[in-house]
């Protein structure tokens, strides 16, 4: 373990422009982007709209039940296609400006005045698709032309954050629990500054107060050690019988679960844009979408076994309430933080203590680094 301070990042990284072009072409548009769940897109037709890196992608549930991705560009004179962050097509991808009309599987299907054009093939213009996969009900798209596969990015993480036991994470059944609660926060704060504060637990007895009282070890810096993750979980304190606000165990605990995973938080940031909290009884993800070199907008999802979330009486606040603190925490640090990156002083980045060293210097940056010089 490291005993002195090594550098963060420089100030410009989390403030220029120009870096964030390059974050977006690099990172944004090579990786696998966690964009929607995929019971969101739950009927034939339905939409959403969203940014990959400098890409405006739309990603629909087609006729036959699978998901599709394109770029939301009309293949005439280049209008979007869709308008709205989220929307229902029928049957068709219709452009609002001379309603030139693609399938759902991208395949252009029809043009006004379509008969004056017969030398025009339809093959040649249909949508641009996008690569789309699927990892626990989250769906990803990869907007670059030779995406790897998505399992590629996913599994070396899991296995770092699980102490080389990637399939522990399947215990929870993400892909079959549903959202019965959504926040949404808008950051003023350039995403990275947002997830090196999720990867250390430097602040946490500082700035959350509610959280070491769930989990001390977050506080208890002999604990702490080097600051690496506890592959086996962080435990709950006593008498802390769910990660609730109130404590109180309130829903069934999750029916994959073993022994060894109760009464225990487990989180981590997945790169680049998601954050996954596993709990007993229920699971938060974290969608990340940088907006600006400081702005990111954080939408943030409590999920719930569905037998729990749909009984009558279902009240999710007491589970809410604890991770919404910790959120309004922690992005009010974050704001607290970008401001200064433009500072003559932090001209060279600031500093990790050894606590911070592990995950963020090591772990993160090495990512970074790799997919940016
Ligand atoms: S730009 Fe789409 S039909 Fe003309
Ligand atoms: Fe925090």
């Amino acid at each position: 373990m490291p005993t002195a301070l090594t550098p963060t990042l420089p100030g410009r990284a989390y403030t220029d422009p120009e870096i964030f072009a390059a974050e977006q072409q690099r990172i944004f548009s090579h990786e696998w982007m966690y964009v929607v769940r995929a019971d969101e897109l739950a009927t034939k037709g339905s939409a959403v709209r969203r940014q990959v890196g400098q890409d405006n992608v739309i990603v629909v549930r087609d006729r036959s039940g699978g998901l599709r991705a394109f770029l939301n560009v009309c293949r005439h004179r280049g209008a979007r296609l869709c308008l709205t962050d989220t929307a229902e097509f029928g049957n068709a991808i219709r452009c609002p400006y001379h309603a030139w009309t693609y399938g759902l599987d991208g395949r252009l299907i029809t043009a006004p005045n379509w008969s004056s054009m017969p030398d025009l093939d339809k093959n040649r213009y249909g949508l641009e698709p996008v690569a789309v996969d699927e990892w626990a009900g989250l769906v990803f798209v990869n907007v670059s032309e030779a995406p790897q596969p998505l399992r590629t990015q996913l599994e070396p993480q899991l296995t770092y954050r699980f102490g080389g036991r990637p399939e522990r994470a399947d215990r929870w059944d993400i892909g079959n629990l549903v959202v019965g609660a959504r926040k949404t926060y808008e950051v003023k704060a350039n995403w990275k500054i947002i997830q090196e504060n999720f990867q250390e637990c430097y602040h946490c007895g500082t700035i959350h107060p509610e959280l070491v009282e769930a989990v001390p070890s977050f506080a208890d810096f002999d604990e702490l050690g080097g600051g690496d993750y506890f592959t086996d979980g962080y435990g709950f304190a006593e008498g802390q019988d769910a990660f609730s606000i109130t404590g109180e165990a309130r829903h069934p605990l999750l029916p994959g679960l073993h022994d060894e995973d109760h009464r225990k938080y487990f989180g981590m940031v997945l790169r680049p844009n998601c954050f996954v909290s596993l709990l007993p009884d229920h699971v938060i993800v974290h969608r990340f979408e940088p907006v600006s070199a400081d702005t990111t907008v954080v939408e943030c999802d409590w999920l719930f076994h569905p037998s729990v979330a749909t009984a009558p009486g279902f009240d999710p606040d007491d589970t809410v309430e604890i991770f919404h603190r910790i959120n309004q925490q922690d992005f009010a640090a974050s704001e607290w933080c970008q401001p200064n990156m433009t500072s003559r002083l932090y001209r060279n980045g600031g500093a990790l203590v050894p606590l911070e060293a592990t995950i963020i210097g090591n772990w993160y940056y090495s990512w970074y680094r790799g997919l940016m010089e």
